[in-house]
């Protein structure tokens, strides 16, 4: 287990003596001091534009907003530095991917795969995109244990399938997915494949070297990061191919009044002044889990998942769903008689913070036929002691609604 004590040293959220038992870091995280330091020493000492200033800030400023690009890449095994794109979130990555490349490659009649279990920003985009070019829109299904059915994965990819979406790890179940299953049974018919990769990065290592996919996107803010900034991992020989998402600012090469031709890849997908602060805050964010060890991390979680699922399950009124055997730690629940938003509510009077609701994942509750679940999430910086109390206060609570 980790030193939680001294990790929790670290976050100025936990130096106060208010009760604070934070078990959503699925929806975001907590931010460690040396990350608001790097946002705020920008901003405190060397505020400037990047790409473009002929002073000594701004050329730190940039050395320090490109730097960031070889932390990703090296965090994550990408094989290019051009690779690697700076967004605002997982969700405009996605979109990114969504009208640069689907605008563009996508015709009608084709297909595209996405699964039962994704989180809203990798189906929503899709279903634009289908609804725009006329491609049809198939899904893996959700099975009931709350893993992918891909035994239907010979049936629903075809030589029609020309691109193929899927979460890496869920944000509802924790489910971790068999990518590599799923990327190589779409690259045997030549489909594009994406992975959202948003509940994975913060907690497993990543190598996109090995999983080998052509898109990989993931969020700051879930990785103990700045809101604000986002990456899309793209392969570089596609993103060359592809049309810019936004436009004006530095993803330009030439302008004349008629026409303009695009910089290189990844700046083409950089339109405007970028989020400079985040994605230095990013860089520390980076810098900060790898001096903890994203095994470590992986490691901690995983005893808490199982020491979570066992209090939990001891609570007769409490409906546990998923059980996936590969799967991080994020504990899906119901009480009886209590709506999750009345839940979580009550919670919060203990100063236990749990999401409910749909959790972007709308078909998920509709598989499910729920209409909204409570769920408990765990990051670095949890212990054994928050589950005691979130399972005390679910009893508390369960039996003020009896
Ligand atoms: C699996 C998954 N995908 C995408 C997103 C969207 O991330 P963001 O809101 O940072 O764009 C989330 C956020 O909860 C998520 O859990």
């Amino acid at each position: 287990m980790l030193d939680v004590k001294k990790i929790r040293g670290d976050f100025p959220i936990y130096q106060s003596d208010k009760p604070f038992v934070y078990l959503d870091s699925a929806s975001t995280t907590q931010k460690p001091q040396v990350v608001i330091d790097a946002v705020s020493t920008y901003y405190n000492a060397y505020a400037a534009n990047i790409h473009r200033a002929l002073y000594e800030i701004g050329e730190k400023a940039t050395d320090a907003y490109e730097n960031v690009r070889l932390k990703v890449k090296a965090f994550l095994n990408v094989p290019d530095t051009h690779s690697v794109i700076f967004t605002r979130s997982t969700t405009e990555s996605l979109n990114l991917v969504a009208y640069a490349w689907g605008q563009k490659f996508l015709k009608a009649e084709d297909d595209v795969l996405v699964s039962e279990m994704e989180h809203h920003s990798n189906l929503v985009p899709w279903q634009l995109a289908s609804k725009k070019k006329g491609v049809n829109l198939d899904y893996i299904p959700l099975a009931d244990d709350g893993t992918l059915d891909t035994s239907k994965l010979g049936d629903l990819i075809s030589s029609n399938t020309k691109l193929v979406s899927v979460g890496h790890q869920s944000n509802v179940f924790g489910t971790v997915n068999p990518v590599k299953e799923i990327i190589a049974a779409a690259k045997s018919v030549g489909a594009v494949t994406v992975l959202d990769g948003a509940q994975a990065v913060p907690h497993m290592a990543v190598d996109i070297t090995d999983i080998h996919c052509d898109f990989y996107a993931f969020s700051g803010h879930k990785m103990v990061g700045p809101t604000g900034v986002g990456v899309l991992i793209g392969r570089t020989e596609l993103l060359d191919k592809m049309d810019p998402f936004m436009s004006g600012g530095e993803m330009i090469n030439t302008v004349t009044m008629k026409e303009s031709t695009w910089n290189d890849v990844p700046w083409k997908f950089e339109a405007g002044t970028p989020n400079i602060a985040q994605v230095i805050g990013l860089g520390a964010a980076i810098d900060y889990l790898q001096l903890i060890g994203v095994d470590a991390i992986h490691d901690h979680e995983q005893s808490l998942l199982k020491y979570g699922l066992e209090i939990l399950s001891q609570n007769k009124d409490i409906t546990l769903y998923g059980n996936a055997a590969n799967r991080g730690a994020v504990i899906p629940f119901n009480v009886k008689r209590v709506h999750s938003h009345d839940l979580a509510k009550f919670l919060d009077t203990d100063g236990i913070c749990v999401r409910a609701g749909h959790h972007c994942a709308q078909p998920i509750m509709n598989h499910l036929g729920v209409s909204a679940t409570a769920r408990a999430s765990f990051y670095l910086y949890n212990d054994k002691n928050d589950i005691d109390q979130l399972a005390k206060s679910i009893e508390k609570t369960a039996r003020i609604f009896a």
